[in-house]
């Protein structure tokens, strides 16, 4: 898909569709919808006295223009109370108005900016979040579908700023926001991918892709090398199965290597996670595909961060393999040894995720010097019972952190939300014959997990986000604007931010 920016007016441009918005509660439209209003001779503003045409949030009402305009259609998009406007309903809006007139067929459309000016938001952030709406927004993943796909495609998208003084800034938003969105949709496609595709090797190819075209060092820890480094809890995970693990490292240097090593981005990337002997139920158990999520997000955000430029390092890690059972695989009651030294009694060969975690937090910290470090995991079920599909939950040790989170989240609608993290959880994974185990039992699951990575960070800065629902692997969580139900690319975005945010400082 093609995507410009043009200086011009939405009614002398000529396609097959064009979106305009409006707040609930208008009645006589201005700006560019008034514009647009006026054209059709007061179409709209009787279209909404009627009902037709909602400035509802969430709505998108299409309106052929019968000749009366260049434009074949134009799409409405409710951006609902001026008051609640926030920059995440612009990008909601747009990605709603792009789908709409998908679904009438447009192929080549136009839209103003969203939400330019409304309460002091600037030229280039409206840009940027119209632009990633409509990229997120028309995502699909259609790959092994042989028939052809019946909701069509839009190839080229024209962000139209009538104001010549302000095309620099929306060329510049619109970019950035096209950048962010591709890493995004690489995420999910990455995830949405079956597990007898998306193999560690897979995403190891995929990061070397990335690095290979944006100027990135790669390098990949296999088995051997895991064996040499004594990361015995993430090959303990990878020894029951034939696919060979990767431990997959990306380096960007904005800095220079004589600054600090930098930020960390660090992914769980279970490329299919069966259980192993503590085997999971069938039902669902196909959703596992998605259990390198983490691991995407932070490839991903790599792409993203090379493209964008910062000035900081950012290196980003990915621990990938499958969790399978078979007569070599680990099994409860095994003891394994971690890169650090710590011990750790095997409960459940379920509550793989934290093994993965803690060697490969262990090699950011300790032999990489990375801080802070924010790890991404669709760690626990226990996540999805306590947030839901809505907001990921922080784990940390740093309130400075997770503060950051938290406002980088507001800002790019990957909703966070702190969980506690009181010592006393601690107790819960304590071990009669090792040092710690890898499971707490029922109660407070997300945070004792959270706590077992905590023991392989020592003092570096560190957050945890617990993407199990929010990313949408459960099955319940639904396609929501920009965001597609299942494997929606969560946090890759909220990656990014945090590198331009730590670049800032
Ligand atoms: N990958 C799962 C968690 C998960 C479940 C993610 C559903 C997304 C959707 C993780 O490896 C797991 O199995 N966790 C166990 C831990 C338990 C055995 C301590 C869980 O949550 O049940
Ligand atoms: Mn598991
Ligand atoms: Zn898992």
């Amino acid at each position: 898909m093609e995507l410009k920016v043009q200086v011009g007016d939405v009614t002398a441009w000529k396609g097959d569709g064009i979106v305009v918005n409006l707040f609930d509660g208008v009645t006589t439209p201005s700006g560019a919808t008034g514009a647009v209003d006026q054209a059709l001779g007061g179409l709209l503003t009787k279209l909404i006295a009627q009902g037709d045409i909602k400035g509802k949030f969430g709505s998108a009402t299409v309106v052929h223009t019968l000749d009366q305009l260049p434009a074949a259609r134009v799409c409405v998009v409710g951006l609902g109370k001026e008051n609640e406007f926030t920059l995440d309903r612009a990008r909601s809006a747009a990605a709603n108005g792009a789908k709409a007139l998908r679904a009438a067929g447009a192929k080549n459309i136009a839209t103003i900016v969203h939400g330019a000016g409304v309460g002091g938001l600037n030229a280039e952030s409206a840009a940027q979040a119209t632009a990633e709406g409509i990229v997120l927004g028309l995502w699909r993943f259609r790959k092994y579908h042989t028939s052809p796909d019946e909701v069509g495609a839009i190839d080229q998208v024209t962000l139209l700023e009538n104001d010549a003084a302000k095309a620099k800034q929306v060329e510049a938003g619109a970019a950035r926001g096209k950048i962010i969105a591709d890493a995004t949709n690489l995420a999910r496609d990455m995830a949405n991918e079956p597990g007898n595709a998306m193999t560690p090797t897979r995403m190891a190819e995929i990061a070397k892709e990335i690095a290979q075209k944006n100027g990135l060092e790669f390098y990949v820890i296999d088995r051997a090398k895991a064996k040499e480094l004594g990361m015995g809890a993430f090959l303990a995970v990878a020894q029951g199965s034939d696919e060979p693990p990767a431990m997959i490292v990306l380096r960007y240097w904005g800095a220079g290597k004589d600054a600090a090593p930098g930020l960390g981005i660090i992914g769980k990337a279970i490329t299919f996670d069966s259980g192993g002997i503590s085997i999971k139920p069938s039902e669902g158990m196909q959703d596992m595909k998605g259990d390198m999520s983490g691991g995407a997000a932070a490839i991903a955000a790599m792409q993203a961060i090379a493209q964008l430029k910062p000035k900081i390092n950012v290196t980003a890690m990915a621990a990938a393999t499958e969790n399978l059972p078979s007569g070599k695989a680990f099994k409860p009651g095994d003891i394994l040894k971690a890169s650090n030294g710590k011990t750790i009694e095997v409960i459940s060969t379920d509550a793989e995720g934290r093994l993965v975690l803690a060697d490969a937090l262990v090699y950011a910290t300790q032999t990489l010097k990375l801080s802070p470090v924010v790890d991404a995991a669709t760690l626990t079920g226990a996540m999805v019972v306590a947030l839901g599909n809505h907001r990921t939950g922080v784990f940390s040790n740093d309130q400075p952190l997770t503060d950051l989170l938290f406002k980088i989240g507001e800002e790019t609608g990957e909703k966070n939300w702190a969980m506690p993290m009181d010592a006393e959880y601690a107790e819960q994974i304590k071990s009669d014959w090792a040092d710690i185990k890898n499971s707490g039992g029922r109660p407070a699951g997300s945070i004792t997990a959270a706590w077992f990575i905590r023991h392989f960070v020592g003092e570096t800065p560190w957050a945890h986000l617990d993407i199990a629902g929010s990313v949408g692997l459960m099955g319940d969580a639904k396609e929501d604007g920009y965001k597609n139900k299942w494997g929606n690319g969560t946090p890759t975005r909220t990656f990014v931010h945090l590198a331009l945010e730590l670049a800032k400082r």
